[in-house]
């Protein structure tokens, strides 16, 4: 019985192993694919920078401006998995991106779910919190980009 169970469960991470990476099939697909990738996070810190200054004080807070950049996002973090899927470790790319993106996947899942609900949860109270309310979430979203950053990107 024991054993059955086991072989359950190891068949159902490999499922969704599979589900997830895929191994870019060859240099210009590995290029592309890394240019899409790194363009997801180009666009996460573009969004980023004016949250970040509001919250070091060197912008004024602005609701309006935190409610669009956090609803942004929200949109770019739902987009990672997919714009990380395609596995590029083989190949000879310009890339920050450890590989434990495609080795570790169900904890870079975690990841980008905690981006994903830090975001939300600031685009959804930017109107109607107060600001130290609101700052408080605005920084769990910094706290999910740079714990990500820990495990998964080069310094
Ligand atoms: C789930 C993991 C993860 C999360 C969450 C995450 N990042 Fe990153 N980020 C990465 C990885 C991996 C790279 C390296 C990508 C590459 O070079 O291929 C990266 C690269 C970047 C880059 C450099 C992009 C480039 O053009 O080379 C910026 C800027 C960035 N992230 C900002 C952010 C910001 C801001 C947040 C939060 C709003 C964030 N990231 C959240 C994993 C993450």
């Amino acid at each position: 019985m024991k054993r059955t169970v086991t072989s359950l469960a190891l068949a159902s991470l490999v499922v969704s192993t599979v589900a997830f990476a895929q191994p870019a099939a060859n240099q210009k697909h590995a290029e592309w694919a890394t240019k899409v990738r790194k363009a997801n996070f180009t666009l996460l810190g573009h969004n980023m920078g004016p949250l970040g200054g509001m919250l070091k004080g060197k912008v004024p807070f602005n609701a309006e401006v935190v409610q669009e950049k956090a609803t942004n996002i929200n949109h770019l973090a739902n987009m990672i998995a997919d714009t990380s899927k395609v596995d590029t470790s083989k190949f000879n790319v310009e890339t920050e991106a450890l590989n434990g993106i495609w080795t570790e996947q169900d904890d870079y899942a975690e990841k980008i779910k905690a981006l994903v609900m830090a975001s939300e949860r600031v685009s959804k109270i930017a109107l109607t919190g107060s600001e130290a309310e609101v700052k408080k979430a605005m920084g769990q979203i910094g706290k999910a980009c740079g714990s990500c950053h820990d495990s998964y990107k080069k310094d």
